[in-house]
């Protein structure tokens, strides 16, 4: 198969490469774009060294798959020439995902709807996959009918300008400097923010709604409820998301347990008694999600728990390529 990554020195695109070898996709040719910037950056593949090419409209030629992971608005202008030179295009990005004829896919829970692809496939958002990887099981156990979350989003979920910048901050206020803010809203070293993404008129994000949005999508579960809240911590990797979620038939703790443990791409953590729950320390750098403090919800009627995931890998880049093995 012959596979381009557009965005190929960022923080997914980068551990797409590592994705590729992971997940013996078989690669003739696989060709690193990036923006002119990075052009002519040397990057190992399998031994060989490749040189990342600046992403043009002609760039595509010959392709069978693009991933893209070089922001939304990069990918809606690249994708007609992807779709002209007759490659699929898997998207990083929020640019599609809510197109009715781009299919919206975590392949442990929708992969059958990669089929209705008309050359765009879209990777959903991060804290989105990971908290429905924590619920797909449950979920077929009986149907989710109500979800309350709140994100602990790490920096790296803005890209390597983010790892960046809570390096810089931390470094600067130990050493007594003063601190500079570019990509956050605030100073995050040391503080977190309640406010990721661009704020709707009914006070919500755009980051907040696309639990609701793309859950609904993801599941196939159209009247599914969701409020959540998204707030950056200062961590490098691994997102978390508390959930309390309702179902249509009453569960018992067993169940939910049960449905947890035999689901593919979950471990369970959950033994508060002896401080085993999931983090985003212990979930960084795998592709399993942990799903933990599991336990009757005394307001919301069903169960609340605790789940940690690398969004770079599962949130994004193992996701994606994931995605290459369904068509
Ligand atoms: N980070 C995450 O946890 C995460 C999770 C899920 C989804 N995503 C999505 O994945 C995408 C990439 O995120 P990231 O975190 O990897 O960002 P990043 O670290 O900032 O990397 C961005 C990449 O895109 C390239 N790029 C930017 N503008 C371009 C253009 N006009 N043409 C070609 N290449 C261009 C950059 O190339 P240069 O080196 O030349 O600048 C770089 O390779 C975004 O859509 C993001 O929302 C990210």
């Amino acid at each position: 198969m012959r596979i381009g990554i557009l965005g190929a020195t960022g923080a997914v695109g980068r551990q797409m490469i590592e994705c590729l070898i992971e997940q013996d996709i078989k690669v003739d040719e696989l060709r690193l774009m990036a923006s002119q910037r990075s052009a002519g950056i040397e990057i190992e593949f399998k031994g060989e060294t490749l040189k990342v090419i600046e992403a043009r409209a002609d760039s595509f030629e010959g392709l069978d798959v693009v991933l893209a992971a070089s922001g939304g608005k990069s990918s809606k202008y690249f994708a007609p020439f992807i779709k002209k030179a007759g490659a699929v295009l898997i998207d990083n990005s929020s640019a599609f995902r809510m197109d009715d004829d781009v299919p919206l896919i975590v392949p442990e829970i929708n992969g059958e709807d990669t089929k209705k692809h008309n050359g765009i496939i879209a990777n959903p958002n991060c804290s989105t996959i990971i908290a429905f990887m924590a619920l797909y099981g449950i979920n077929k156990k009986s149907k989710l009918t109500r979800i309350i979350a709140s994100t602990y989003q790490a920096v790296s979920g803005a890209g390597t300008a983010g790892v960046t910048e809570l390096q810089n901050q931390v470094e600067a206020l130990l050493s007594g400097k003063e601190i500079e803010t570019n990509v956050f809203p605030h100073q995050i070293a040391y503080n977190c923010i309640p406010g990721i993404g661009t704020f709707l008129e009914d006070g919500y994000t755009d980051e907040e709604m696309k639990m609701q949005n793309e859950g609904r999508k993801i599941m196939h579960l159209p009247d599914l409820a969701v409020t959540c809240t998204c707030v950056r911590v200062p961590i490098i990797r691994s997102h978390s998301i508390s959930i309390s979620f309702a179902t249509e038939e009453p569960l018992t703790i067993e169940e939910v347990r049960e449905a947890v443990a035999g689901s593919k791409g979950l471990r369970l953590r959950d033994d508060g008694i002896n401080n085993t729950y999931p983090m985003p320390i212990s979930a960084s750098d795998n592709d399993i999600i942990e799903v933990g403090r599991i336990r009757a919800d005394k307001v919301i009627g069903g169960y609340s728990l605790f789940c940690s995931g690398d969004q770079i890998r599962k949130g994004a880049a193992s996701n994606a390529v994931a995605i290459i093995k369904c068509l």
